[in-house]
């Protein structure tokens, strides 16, 4: 890890001296740092016993111990309030569990589930070994037509981009060349009878459109997860015919800078899909795990 961070500086200076550095590569360079040490600080394993809270990011570890009275382990995470926690089962827990509670989060889209602020509870026989990954991320709030330029304040974040104006078309502007994951949608919406979509679209400095992306179903979020990849210099999200106050959450991880050397004006007119109405499915009644944001 220090010799590609000693190479990375070789380069920095190198680009430095021929004057090609610019703000976006520098910023880049320092994000790498930032992720190296958010691994480092994961790498420790913390054991943790049959019946224990979890309040902070980490690997937590439970040892099977089938001498333990109690049949069923309790590990409770406590999300803090304007935090979304996600937690991942390791490989092996997911291959070995035959427990509820772990194996629904093996079953979501990156073996991971989301989880918002609150006490949640994992059920899980003694006689297991457990080993969960937990990430917390600050929320970062966005309302249309925002601007968010700093890369910085938006990766190992939550994005939740509500549409505060009731606005058709309800856009944002983020920084270049990302990938992006949708996480989920949500609404308190009953009159729309209509899914919104998303779409996403790359520009150059002059706002020109390099690319769209395909439209991702709002409603559908949540069980796919899809990720898309952004290129050129600037990229706008649109959170398209949501109702007022719908929310889009989102999480974005920048990636490196050379793929901005794509971005060529297709000359052809570039236009964003139509919209297609995609009915919202009836809300699921007594269901409701996610309702609080
Ligand atoms: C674990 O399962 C119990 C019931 O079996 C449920 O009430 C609880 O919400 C589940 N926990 C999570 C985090 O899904
Ligand atoms: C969208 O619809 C308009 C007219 O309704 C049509 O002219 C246009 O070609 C459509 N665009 C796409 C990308 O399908
Ligand atoms: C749903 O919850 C309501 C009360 O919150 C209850 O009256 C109703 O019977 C429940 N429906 C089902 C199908 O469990």
């Amino acid at each position: 890890m220090f010799k590609l961070e000693r190479i990375i500086q070789i380069i920095f200076f190198l680009m430095w001296n021929l004057c090609y550095v610019t703000a976006s590569f520098s910023d880049f360079i320092n994000l790498l740092k930032i992720v190296d040490a958010e691994q480092e600080m994961l790498i420790d394993e913390i054991r943790i016993d049959c019946v224990q809270s979890i309040s902070k990011p980490g690997v937590y570890t439970f040892k099977s111990d089938p001498r333990l009275p109690f049949s069923k382990c309790d590990i409770t995470l406590e999300v803090p309030d304007e935090t979304i926690a996600y937690v991942r089962p390791s490989e092996r827990t997911c291959e070995t569990t035959s427990s509820t509670n772990i194996s629904n989060m093996c079953d979501r889209p990156m073996q991971e589930e989301q989880l918002y602020s609150g006490h949640h509870h994992f059920l899980f026989d003694a006689s297991e070994s457990v080993t969960i990954h937990v990430q917390i991320t600050p929320i970062f709030r966005l309302g249309c037509a925002e601007w968010a330029k700093n890369v910085y304040s938006l990766s190992g974040h939550t994005i939740i981009l509500e549409n505060n104006l009731g606005s058709k078309y309800c856009m944002v502007q983020m920084p270049a060349s990302l990938e992006i994951t949708w996480i989920n949608y949500e609404t308190t919406n009953r009159k729309k009878p209509c899914c919104p979509d998303v779409f996403v679209a790359s520009t150059d400095f002059a706002e020109n459109p390099v690319g769209y992306s395909d439209s991702f179903n709002a409603c559908e979020m949540r069980a796919n997860q899809e990720t898309y990849i952004t290129r050129c210099e600037m990229t706008y999200i649109y959170f398209r015919q949501s109702a007022k106050h719908d929310k889009l959450i989102f999480r974005i991880k920048p990636r490196h800078k050379k793929h901005i050397d794509e971005c060529i004006p297709v000359p052809e007119e570039l236009e964003p899909s139509n919209f297609t109405c995609i009915k919202k499915p009836k809300p699921a009644r007594n269901r409701s795990k996610l309702t609080f944001l």
